[in-house]
């Protein structure tokens, strides 16, 4: 079991995906109200084909969307991670920081905490220079979690390509973070 965990952080355990953890993933995936910034929720096979995704991505860089699971009682709570994100974005080649928890898991700062440890992989063992995260304009919980990071959002969003033109989600902000700044606020 010990070889499938990336890190631990004070509260959390992020670590590869095991079979296990698909249901409680399609339950959330099927949530309005945590899909309610995204085109719709997914459904079960779709939910399972983003598990497996994300597990392939994992098995092969090492890195990626990792299970968070509370330490205390080993309940899966959604996924933190980090991201290639298509090359269709304007401002890619990049790798994003993404959180997607469970409802009974919001509130209580575990986001924040999985991705301060994502942070911390991807600036100091992976050596990144910048790691971003971006969202739909009106996702106000998203928005506050790339605040408390220390992410600085850019001047200019952008429209995201995979929504048609006037989809109401399709206009994006875009936050970034450089590992000097990472440094600078001593983390
Ligand atoms: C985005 C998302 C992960 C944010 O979750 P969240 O619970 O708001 O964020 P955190 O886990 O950082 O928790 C912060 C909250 O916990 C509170 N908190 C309680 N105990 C805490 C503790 N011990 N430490 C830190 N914060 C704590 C904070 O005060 C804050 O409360 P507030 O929201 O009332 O200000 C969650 O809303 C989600 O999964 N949404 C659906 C998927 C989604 O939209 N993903 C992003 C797409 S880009």
């Amino acid at each position: 079991m010990g070889n499938d965990i990336a890190f631990e952080t004070g509260r959390l355990r992020l670590r590869q995906w095991r079979d296990q953890d698909y249901a409680p993933f399609a339950a959330l995936n099927a949530d309005a109200q945590v899909m309610r910034y995204f085109p719709a929720p997914l459904t079960r096979a779709e939910s399972d084909a983003m598990a497996a995704r994300c597990r392939s991505l994992i098995a092969l860089h090492g890195w990626g969307a990792w299970v968070v699971e509370r330490s205390a009682d080993d309940t899966f709570l959604g996924f933190v991670g980090l991201h290639e994100p298509a090359a269709t974005l304007p401002f890619a080649p990049c790798v994003e920081i993404a959180w997607r928890l469970a409802r009974h898991a919001w509130g209580q700062g575990y986001a924040t905490e999985a991705a301060r440890g994502a942070l911390a992989y991807g600036f100091g063992r992976l050596g990144l220079e910048e790691i971003v995260a971006f969202t739909t304009l009106a996702n106000a919980r998203s928005r506050a979690v790339m605040e408390r990071l220390g992410m600085r959002e850019d001047a200019v969003g952008f429209d995201h390509p995979a929504l048609p033109p006037q989809h109401p989600l399709r206009p994006h902000c875009l936050y970034r973070l450089q590992r000097a700044a990472w440094q600078a606020a001593g983390a």
